[in-house]
């Protein structure tokens, strides 16, 4: 299959490239997008064949659930049964944004979508080319992460490329993505909405709009117990060589990756190491260091993450060391992917 290319301004897409795609979208095809978060795989939401085909592009198991998109917030009236006052609260809060709410779905929503479940998960982009591009095709649009099952999410359209360039139609190309990291997703079916999955919506900010907010017991770390959002209990976001995350405050993570790196490098082997800038000045010569942004600045890692992640893919090592960072704020996010990239082969400083 040949894939297509059209590339689109990201403040001003021209409305005749992006209605291209979105003949595509009309036509059932397969076609990868940018949002503020990463590109996402779309299909036709209502179309349960080219839903289909999306689970065989990526290799998905099919009881993994997929978010729908759509370009405003008349659109989710047909697709839920019931939208609870606090999902109201948030999407006045954050809509369009990185916020994915899971609510009950309606009877047009096919199975498909939702993996049998009697939920859907929703979300209004803010990219300017995703929402056009929705509206344009006049459909919901169904679509995760546009990357090989198992992969990094893809954070530009070359990523989208490496993975799926010959199993998917289309690429609307409009560069980079601002946050980086998927959206956070919000069970609001529970009695006290549920964090399903940290992203570029906070903690700290769902705090404070709501007052309070479960965590789904899978966010600390006991990846064990049956997961509420299937997606959880997959490996995921991992590179191809095996990544050991080292974890601390500063300055013991340096040491701790120091003394790992320094150790599996006297072993004879190809170390990776995936650091922040101060760290990466400081690594023993020898080690394949890619540098994620400075340790305060969470914005600029979770916007470099998955392609620091990605670059190990033309590099051939034994083992990455990846250093972690604090919790707070979109940090939750980030260090949610790095234990799943890392398998949770974690220590601990
Ligand atoms: O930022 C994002 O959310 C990106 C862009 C493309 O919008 N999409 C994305 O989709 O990350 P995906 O399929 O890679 O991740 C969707 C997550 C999965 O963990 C899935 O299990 C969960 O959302 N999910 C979807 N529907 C759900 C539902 N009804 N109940 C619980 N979890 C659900
Ligand atoms: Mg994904």
């Amino acid at each position: 299959m040949h894939t297509e290319c059209f590339v689109v301004d990201k403040e001003h897409p021209d409305q005749g490239v992006l209605g291209q795609a979105a003949e595509f979208l009309k036509r059932g095809k397969l076609v990868a997008f940018p949002t503020e978060t990463v590109y996402g795989l779309g299909a036709n939401g209502l179309d349960e064949k080219a839903v289909a085909d999306i689970y065989v592009a990526k290799g998905r198991p099919s009881d993994n659930p997929l978010i729908l998109h759509i370009s405003c917030i008349e659109e989710l009236k047909r697709l839920v049964a019931h939208i609870p006052n606090n999902a109201k609260v948030l999407m006045n809060a954050y809509w369009p944004g990185p916020l994915t709410l899971v609510l009950r779905r309606s009877a047009i929503v096919p199975d498909i979508v939702t993996g049998g479940l009697e939920t859907v998960g929703i979300r209004l982009p803010d990219s300017v080319v995703a929402r056009e591009l929705i509206a344009l095709a006049g459909t919901p649009i169904a679509a995760p992460s546009a990357n090989i099952s198992g992969r990094p999410s893809p954070t530009s359209a070359q990523a989208v490329l490496v993975d799926l360039e010959g199993k998917i139609d289309a690429v609307v190309d409009a560069g980079n993505c601002e946050i980086g990291v998927e959206s956070t997703v919000v069970d609001c079916t529970t009695p006290v909405p549920t964090l399903l999955r940290p992203g570029g919506i906070t903690l700290e900010m769902l705090m404070e709009t709501l007052g309070e907010v479960e965590m789904d017991p899978i966010l600390s770390g006991s990846f064990e117990l049956a997961p509420r959002s299937p997606g959880m209990k997959y490996t995921h976001y991992a590179p191809d060589a095996p990544m050991v995350l080292v974890e601390g405050e500063y300055p013991q993570v340096l040491e701790l990756i120091l003394k790992e790196v320094s150790a599996a490098l006297a072993e004879g082997k190809r170390v990776g190491a995936l650091v922040s800038l101060q760290t990466a000045d400081k690594l023993p010569s020898g080690t394949i260091p890619f540098v994620y942004g400075m340790r305060e600045n969470v914005e600029e890692i979770a916007a470099n993450l998955y392609s620091a992640l990605r670059s190990y893919d033309d590099h051939s090592v034994d083992v990455i060391f990846a250093e972690g960072i604090s919790e707070d704020g979109l940090g939750l996010a980030v260090m949610n992917r790095l234990r799943k990239a890392s398998g949770y082969r974690i220590i601990k400083g």
